[in-house]
């Protein structure tokens, strides 16, 4: 199951809490492509630009899906990902759900900007509020190409991922600990 969404959406968060309560592996996009380039994201974008980061996003987007098994997955997709034609290709093609967590703007932009002030998180992309909220309008519509929507409004990240639970009627795989089988 791939989350897609804009900046701030919560898409790793809801990711990781998913990923706990399922005993599905959880992966952030973003980490793959930081451990394929041996740079972090701001480096990418510093030194090759938007494009180069769109290049190396599609290319380990290209090998995750090649790795996936028959376990269930979790995977949180950057802000701009799932926007890019040749990625939504090759997610539709994948036949996993896409599930685009939704947000106001200007809730969107407070989350955005709490993170950078409080964990020093990075976005090159985040710019003035006011390109913050054109780059959202624009992206909303692909946003809505998901296979699911899902409103964070109001909604802890434990809610959010009940209701995700719920729609899709997910369970969570059995793991066996050497003690004895936990559910
Ligand atoms: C981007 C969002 C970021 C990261 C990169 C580009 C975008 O991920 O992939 O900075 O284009 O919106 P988050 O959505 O996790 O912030």
């Amino acid at each position: 199951m791939f989350l897609v969404g804009f900046m701030g959406a919560g898409k790793s968060s809801v990711g990781r809490a998913l990923g706990e309560r399922l005993n599905w592996i959880f992966e952030d996009l973003d980490d793959r492509i930081e451990r394929r380039e041996g740079r972090s994201v701001a480096e990418i974008f510093r030194a090759s630009g938007e494009s180069g980061f769109r290049r190396a996003e599609h290319d380990a987007l290209r090998d995750l899906l090649a790795e996936l098994g028959g376990g269930g997955r979790i995977i949180a997709l950057g802000g701009g990902a799932f926007v890019e034609q040749n990625n939504a290709a090759l997610l539709k093609h994948s036949g996993l759900p896409t599930i685009f967590l939704d947000a106001a703007v200007d809730e969107l932009w407070r989350r955005c900007c709490t993170q950078a002030q409080e964990a020093g998180v990075e976005r090159p992309l985040l710019g003035s509020r006011q390109q913050f909220r054109k780059l959202y309008q624009h992206r909303r519509r692909s946003y809505r190409r998901a296979s699911l929507t899902i409103s964070t409004r109001r909604r802890t990240v434990e809610e959010i991922a009940d209701a995700i639970t719920q729609t899709l009627g997910l369970k969570a795989i059995a793991i066996r600990v050497e003690q004895g089988e936990v559910e």
